[in-house]
C-alpha cells in the first residue's frame, strides 16, 4: 500500500506556511494513503528549547493536527521521541551519512550561519529525517518546497543502505509537493520563506492569531504598484504569494482567483483574502481549544506510539540483522 510519513516540528507556533505546505496537504492525502503523522520533537531540539516550551509546543501541534481534521481513526498520531526506533536507526544511518553531504544541506548552512555554537545534532539533523520516514518503509512524504534537499539525502541513504548490506529493505520515497501552497512567503518580503523564527511578526500569520491580528497583518502585507491580481512568480512576487495564500484557503485556482478580481484592485482582494483565511481558522481554533483540554489528546499521542512501533519494530530489526548485530 501507499505509505506517508510526515511531520512538523515544534519549534515555534505555526504558521499558514507550515499549513499550506503540509497540513492542508496532510488532511487531503490522508483519505487514499496509510498515513503516519508525527510531531519531531528530537528534531526541535537541534536547537536550544526551555523543556516546558517545548512540551507546551509539542501538544499544541498535536492538537493543531486534530483541530485541522486528521482523523486518528485512519491516521496513526504519535511524538517521535515516543518511538525509540526513531533515534536508533538515525544513529546507524550517521554511520552511512558523510560529513561533506550533510554540509551540503542548506538549511543547515542557513541555521548555522553566524553562530558561534552550534549544535552537532543540527549536523546530522537530516539523518535523523531519513530515519523517520525510511522506519516505515514509505512510499511518499509530503512536504514544502524546503525539505527537498532533506528528502534527497533520505533516497540516498535508503539505497546506500541497500547496496552496502545487500538487502532490499529500505524505499526511497517520493516527495509529494502541493501544486499550491508549498513555498508559501513573508508577507513582509516574498523572497524570505514565511518562517517561524522570522523576528518581525508581521511576516508571519500564525494559525493561532485572532482576526484582527490576521487583517492587521494583511493590511501590511507588501504588494506592487500595478494594481492588478495577476498570478506571475517572477514579475509579480509579493502578489502571487497573497493569490497562492488565497488558494490554499479558498480552494479556488488561481485562475478562478484572477478571475474573481479581473479590474477590481488590491484592497478588495486583500480584504477578501482576509475572510477566507479567518473562515477556515477560527473554527480551527476552537477545534483546537476543545483538544488542547482533552486528556482524549494524551491517549491518541500514546497509542499512535504504540501503532508507529509495532510498525517500526520489524524493519529495525532488519536493519540490525543485515548490518552484523546480534539477533538473539
Ligand atoms: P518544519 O517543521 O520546518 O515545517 C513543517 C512542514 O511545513 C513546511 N513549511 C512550509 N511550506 C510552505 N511554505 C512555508 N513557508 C513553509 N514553512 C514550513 C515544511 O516544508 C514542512 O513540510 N525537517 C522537517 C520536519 C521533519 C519531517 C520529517 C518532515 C522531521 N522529520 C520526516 C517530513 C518527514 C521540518 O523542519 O519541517
Amino acid at each position: 500500500a501507499n505509505r506517508i510519513v510526515s511531520g512538523i516540528k515544534p519549534s515555534g507556533d505555526l504558521n499558514i506556511g507550515g499549513y499550506g505546505g503540509a497540513l492542508s496537504q496532510f488532511i487531503q492525502l490522508q483519505q487514499d494513503y496509510d498515513c503516519f503523522f508525527f510531531i519531531p520533537d528530537l528534531h526541535a531540539i537541534t536547537v536550544p528549547q526551555p523543556p516546558d516550551v517545548l512540551q507546551r509546543r509539542t501538544r499544541d501541534i498535536a492538537a493543531l493536527y486534530l483541530a485541522a481534521g486528521i482523523d486518528p481513526g485512519k491516521s496513526v498520531l504519535f511524538l517521535q521521541s515516543q518511538v525509540p526506533a526513531h533515534a536508533e536507526l538515525g544513529y546507524l544511518l550517521q554511520t552511512l551519512a558523510v560529513m561533506g553531504e550533510l554540509g551540503r544541506m542548506t538549511q543547515y548552512k542557513d541555521k548555522s550561519d553566524g553562530k558561534s555554537s552550534v549544535s552537532s545534532a543540527l549536523f546530522t539533523y537530516p539523518v535523523l529525517m531519513a530515519a523517520d520516514v525510511l522506519l516505515y518503509r514509505t512510499t511518499h512524504v509530503p512536504v514544502g518546497d524546503d525539505q527537498l534537499q532533506h528528502l534527497e539525502l533520505a533516497r540516498d541513504l535508503a539505497r546506500r543502505f541497500n547496496q552496502r548490506f545487500g538487502v532490499e529493505l529500505f524505499l526511497a520515497p517520493e516527495p509529494i509537493i502541493g501544486m499550491i501552497g508549498s513555498r508559501i512567503m513573508g508577507l513582509d518580503d516574498p523572497s524570505a520563506k514565511m518562517s517561524k523564527s522570522n523576528p518581525n511578526t508581521n511576516s508571519c500569520v500564525m494559525l493561532m492569531d485572532s482576526p484582527e491580528l490576521i487583517r492587521r497583518k494583511f493590511a501590511k502585507a507588501v504588494t506592487d504598484s500595478e494594481g492588478i491580481v495577476r498570478y506571475d512568480w517572477e514579475s509579480k512576487p509579493a502578489v502571487s504569494n497573497l493569490v497562492e495564500i488565497y488558494a490554499v484557503f479558498s480552494g479556488l485556482s488561481v485562475e478562478e482567483i484572477e478571475r474573481r478580481y479581473d479590474g477590481k484592485g488590491y484592497s478588495s482582494f486583500k480584504s477578501e483574502l482576509v475572510d477566507v483565511v479567518i473562515e477556515k481558522l477560527v473554527p480551527l481554533q476552537a477545534r483546537y481549544h476543545e483538544w488542547i483540554g482533552s486528556p482524549e489528546l494524551d491517549r491518541i499521542l500514546k497509542e499512535g506510539a504504540q501503532r508507529a512501533a509495532a510498525e517500526a519494530a520489524p524493519v529495525l530489526a532488519e536493519a540490525k540483522r543485515a548490518m552484523g548485530f546480534a539477533s538473539f
